[in-house]
């Protein structure tokens, strides 16, 4: 009875030590149908670099093993009013049910995201039943909204696409939503704004996690111009947010 308590005390001592002292091997990557697709293979781009200095593994998780498409179903959404046969499919390696324990989770955004209850009801209980094992969670764009939705951002600074801050910011009703940032960190999450941003949040990310050379090494590779400065966002002025808009304002309450 007592060696099973004190056998139960060093697992979790020893699962504790690993989520706060090891570097993150094993990444998941959520997909579901609608999803926007630089906010995947942008920072995918800049993980398969990382994947190039460290021995990584990638799980593309989703609800079932069909393709993906990036086009949201027209069964709730009319995103295709000039019937293009245009959009992209991603195969994913495991379910909800099947995924490996994961270090780091990755949520991008999409119109998908807007899908009526129930659909996504599997999806935010992956997210809440996940959340408490991850070292790391990182979302993109309005991914940060079914974050909210799944609570595991009450309490905690957050941002999202100014594009949809309105309809974003009301599915998190406890979370300090930060009107004016490129991306924002609070604790063990990260989260960005809109699309390209998300290139910004995972350079960052890796640069603190790993090293600054490593996501300088990576940003080179790919050519690519990072913002640095978490806090400028010129996407918010274009929307014509500033930081009385952030949701921790009272005026807002
Ligand atoms: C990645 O997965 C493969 C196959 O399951 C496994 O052999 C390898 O050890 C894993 N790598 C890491 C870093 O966990
Ligand atoms: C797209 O297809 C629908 C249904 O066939 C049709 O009603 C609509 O006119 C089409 N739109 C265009 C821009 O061709
Ligand atoms: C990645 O960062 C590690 C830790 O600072 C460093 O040892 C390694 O040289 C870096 N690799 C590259 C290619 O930047
Ligand atoms: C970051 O951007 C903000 C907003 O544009 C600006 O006020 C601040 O001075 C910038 N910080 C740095 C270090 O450049
Ligand atoms: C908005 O949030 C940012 C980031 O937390 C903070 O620096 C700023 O003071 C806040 N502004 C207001 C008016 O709440
Ligand atoms: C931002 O706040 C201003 C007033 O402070 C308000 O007029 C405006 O509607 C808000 N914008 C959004 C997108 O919520």
């Amino acid at each position: 009875m007592l060696s099973q308590t004190l056998s139960n005390i060093i697992i979790g001592l020893y699962l504790l030590a690993n989520q706060v002292n090891a570097t993150p091997t094993h990444f998941g990557y959520l997909l579901y149908q609608g999803f926007e697709v630089l906010d995947v293979f942008g920072p995918l781009e800049a993980l398969n670099g990382l994947a190039g200095l460290y021995d990584l593994n990638l799980t593309i998780v989703a609800e079932t093993m069909d393709p993906i498409s990036s086009l949201p179903p027209t069964s709730w959404f009319n995103g295709n009013k000039m019937n293009s046969t245009f959009s992209e499919h991603v195969l994913p390696t495991h379910t909800f049910e099947t995924a490996p324990p994961l270090d780091v989770l990755i949520i991008p955004g999409g119109n998908g995201l807007f899908a009526p209850a129930p659909l996504l009801d599997s999806t935010i209980q992956f997210i809440k039943a996940r959340y408490p094992t991850l070292q790391y969670l990182i979302t993109v764009c309005n991914g940060a909204g079914i974050a909210a939705r799944a609570g595991v951002l009450d309490g905690k600074h957050a941002t999202t696409n100014k594009a949809v801050w309105d309809q974003t910011i009301a599915l998190g009703p406890k979370v300090k939503w930060v009107a004016q940032a490129r991306w924002v960190t609070d604790g063990n999450v990260w989260t960005s704004s809109g699309v390209s941003a998300g290139i910004d949040v995972m350079l960052a990310w890796i640069s603190a996690v790993y090293s600054e050379a490593n996501a300088t090494g990576i940003a080179n590779g790919m050519e690519y111009e990072r913002h640095m400065n978490s806090t400028d966002d010129p996407f918010a002025t274009l929307h014509g947010l500033t930081d009385a808009n952030n949701s921790t304002n009272p005026s807002r309450r």
